[in-house]
């Protein structure tokens, strides 16, 4: 299985159960030093119901969705993070294949870590991969879903993110993927200093995600929870 869907073989295993699609000198990331301060920060149930007008259950609840939309097939979550919202739904999950991809080995330890303390071991069907969301490590149109949660905010090429994740996906498959948008003076005024801290692109409503977004030719749904845009494919 794991043959039929890799373009590049995964290089090395970097760390334990962790395998790397880039070379060496490409493996470190700036997220590899806040991983501690992130999950604090960002799995906080208040900040995300204060700022983002959303409880993490809605996080989970979309995960549950992209999950149950693969019937039990190949799985791809690219940008997967250290799992603080997602770890449990894929740690029960019965998937044949469930490819965790993120460009942070740090990240990507904390997400192992997470599966091996709900389980007391990392399932075989799911595999830890460290790679880049605009030249994805698999061949094209080989995934059932493609998932991608809080990441297209931190890009302003959203065109080479969505296309990359596209590619992948079967032509019958499902993509599912979140982005922080700004509806309301709070979200605005948050992206706007993480703009500044360098940490995410140009502020986006709802409605402009959307419209940008359907220019590029992509047919995919929206809806939105407070400052959290969801998108699936139609
Ligand atoms: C805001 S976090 C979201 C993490 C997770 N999906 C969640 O919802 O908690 C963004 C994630 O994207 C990853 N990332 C950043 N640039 C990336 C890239 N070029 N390719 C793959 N992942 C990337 C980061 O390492 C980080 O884990």
């Amino acid at each position: 299985m794991i043959e039929q869907i890799f373009d590049v073989a995964p290089l090395d295993e970097v760390e334990e159960g962790i395998f790397s699609c880039l070379g060496a000198n490409e493996r470190a990331s700036s997220y590899d030093n806040k991983v501690d301060a992130y999950d604090m920060v960002v799995g906080n149930r208040f900040y995300n119901r204060f700022v983002w007008g959303n409880w993490p259950s809605a996080y989970r609840e979309f995960c549950r969705q992209a999950l149950a939309s693969s019937r039990g097939g190949a799985f791809l979550d690219v940008g997967c993070g250290s799992l603080v919202f997602t770890a449990g739904v894929y740690a029960e999950a019965e998937n044949k294949l469930i490819i965790l991809l993120d460009r942070s080995i740090g990240m990507l330890v904390k997400g192992r870590d997470r599966i091996t303390r709900i389980k007391g071991f990392v399932p075989n069907n799911i595999v830890f991969i460290q790679g880049d969301v605009f030249n994805l490590p698999f061949k094209t149109h080989v995934f059932d879903t493609v998932a991608s949660f809080g990441v297209l905010h931190l890009f302003d090429d959203k065109y080479g993110l969505l296309s990359e994740l596209e590619r992948v996906k079967r032509n019958d498959g499902h993509l599912y993927y979140s982005s922080l948008v700004g509806n309301n003076a709070i979200g605005r005024k948050y992206l706007e200093i993480l703009k500044q801290a360098g940490e995410v692109a140009t502020c986006h409503s709802s409605e402009s995600l959307g419209n940008l977004i359907s220019t590029m030719s992509f047919e995919h749904k929206s809806n939105s929870i407070g400052n959290v845009a969801y998108f699936r494919s139609a």
